[in-house]
């Protein structure tokens, strides 16, 4: 069974979907939920699904990124996991923590990589007159969302769209997406996996 370590930011929904689904004949199982901001309104959902969660307040660290992911690694370690799921995880990572989990480190993203690496992918997509949009879960390396993309789920840009109302519609596709990929890379299996168009 693999053990899946989850660090999330915020409220976590891709975090609960993918707890909602290693069940059963799943080949993983979530070890720990790790949030950097302490108040993050996904750790009270890990904890009600009965998953030990741990805090690394990154702010004591101020500029000392290394410091923070030094303890961030050692809190991780603690839980031994095979998979570290980022999910709505909003801290750039550098190369040495990356090396450390290399090639059993995911991320989603909500963009169709390589579009729109970094933030404000959908009012990005929107202002460039995109007719797609998307998200995608990729393997994570030093450079940041790049790295072997395991999954892509494609979405309609409608007339009218705001970076809000198309972020709502990315996300139905992010919690099929993501649960999906961390099964098949929790058998071993890194073949892409691409979502047939959603409805608009
Ligand atoms: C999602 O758009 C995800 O793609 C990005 O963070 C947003 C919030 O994710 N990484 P969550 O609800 O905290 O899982």
């Amino acid at each position: 069974m693999k053990r899946v370590a989850i660090p999330i930011s915020g409220g976590g929904s891709n975090m609960v979907e993918l707890l909602k689904s290693m069940t059963g004949d799943h080949p993983a199982r979530a070890c720990v939920v790790l949030s950097n901001i302490p108040d993050a309104g996904g750790l009270a959902k890990a904890e009600a699904a009965g998953v030990p969660t741990v805090v690394v307040d990154h702010k004591p660290f101020g500029a000392d990124r290394a410091a923070f992911e030094a303890e961030m690694a050692k809190a991780l370690d603690q839980y031994q996991p095979d998979i570290i799921a980022l999910a709505g995880f909003m801290r750039v990572l550098t190369a040495e923590f990356v090396a450390r989990y290399q090639g059993r480190m995911l991320n989603i993203h909500p963009s169709l990589l390589p579009k729109y690496r970094g933030l404000h992918t959908h009012a990005r997509a929107i202002e460039a007159g995109d007719d797609i949009a998307g998200c995608t879960v990729h393997e994570v390396t030093a450079d940041l969302d790049d790295g072997p993309i395991l999954g892509q789920a494609r979405v309609p840009v409608v007339a009218g769209d705001t970076p809000e109302t198309l972020a709502a519609r990315v996300l139905v596709q992010e919690h099929r997406l993501y649960p999906a990929v961390l099964r098949r890379f929790a058998a071993g299996d890194r073949s892409p996996l691409i979502f047939e168009d959603a409805e608009p």
